[in-house]
């Protein structure tokens, strides 16, 4: 993007609660306009509601990213309000967590879709604007599961690599015409994915959900759970002050890119 865009347009998916809210939130405190995507209607008003009590302009798109159709309406809608948007910040998700003997090709492929499908169906309907003004920003919400393998995660982890993986080639595609590419991976996050899967832990009866939380939290390199502001922060630097670079470890004492291809500096601006 050229110079600090003023009132970006910007989509958020994912944002009904979570990290994504979060994420909405900081925008809207920073000027964005905002769309905001998930599959609940009524917990996607809510969250726009304490949006606009912000100050903030929010419209709200209730549809299933994994939907064959979804990012197009998505597209329309948040054009329709705000023009042709400058940001969109993939970040819905849900993380399928299992033993490899019990996931199926159904639950990988409704993995990818979500996680690498609509990211890459965004950056389809987005680049011909974002090219004819010479900015744009994708940002993909990943994860240290698309930097590392963690057990019983086969299809999230191979989903979130794919997403990385999304990510690198975009940047390296997208770079020269000005278009920033991001992902950024937080270690575990305390939000209700992370909630849930302490909760499955323990009704498997070995452990109770605070000990299974705490856990996950002691696998993070920062030794304790990121939050989701942490996280919506990070995500506002990146497309404001836009270093060069592509992938984002967050879990870090001194977060950082974990690569800085060569092709970055083939940028235009
Ligand atoms: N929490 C963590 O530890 C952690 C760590 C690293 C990365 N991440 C990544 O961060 C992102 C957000 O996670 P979170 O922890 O904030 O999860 P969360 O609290 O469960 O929120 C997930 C969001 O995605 C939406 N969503 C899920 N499936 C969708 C679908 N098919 N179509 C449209 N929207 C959908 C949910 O709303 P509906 O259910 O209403 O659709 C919700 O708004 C995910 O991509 C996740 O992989 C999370």
């Amino acid at each position: 993007m050229t110079g600090r865009m003023t009132r970006p347009a910007t989509i958020v998916t994912g944002s009904s609660r979570g990290i994504g809210a979060a994420i909405a939130t900081e925008f809207a405190r920073r000027g964005h306009r905002l769309t905001l995507v998930a599959r609940s209607g009524e917990q996607l008003d809510a969250t726009a509601a304490g949006l606009r009590a912000l100050g903030a302009e929010a419209i709200t798109v209730a549809v299933d990213l994994r939907q064959a159709a979804a990012v197009e309406t998505v597209m329309e809608r948040a054009t329709a309000a705000f023009g042709p948007p400058d940001i969109i910040v993939s970040n819905a998700g849900t993380a399928p967590a299992d033993k490899v003997e019990r996931t199926t090709t159904a639950v990988l492929q409704a993995t990818f879709d979500l996680h690498v499908a609509a990211p890459l169906a965004f950056a389809r309907a987005a680049v011909a604007g974002f090219k004819e003004r010479g900015r744009g920003c994708l940002m993909h919400l990943a994860s240290t599961a698309g930097l590392r393998g963690y057990p019983f995660t086969s299809a999230y982890t191979a989903a979130k690599h794919g997403m990385v993986g999304l990510t690198r080639a975009l940047h390296a595609e997208l770079a020269p015409a000005g278009i920033d590419v991001y992902a950024v991976c937080p270690g575990f996050v305390d939000t209700e994915i992370t909630r849930n899967a302490a909760a499955a832990v323990a009704a498997r009866g070995k452990l109770s959900a605070d000990e299974a939380f705490d856990r996950m939290a002691a696998q993070n390199e920062i030794g304790r759970m990121h939050l989701p502001a942490e996280v919506a922060t990070a995500v506002a630097q990146l497309v404001e002050e836009r270093p060069r670079g592509c992938v984002y470890a967050l879990d870090r004492d001194e977060p950082g890119f974990v690569d800085e291809p060569p092709i970055a500096d083939g940028r235009a601006t």
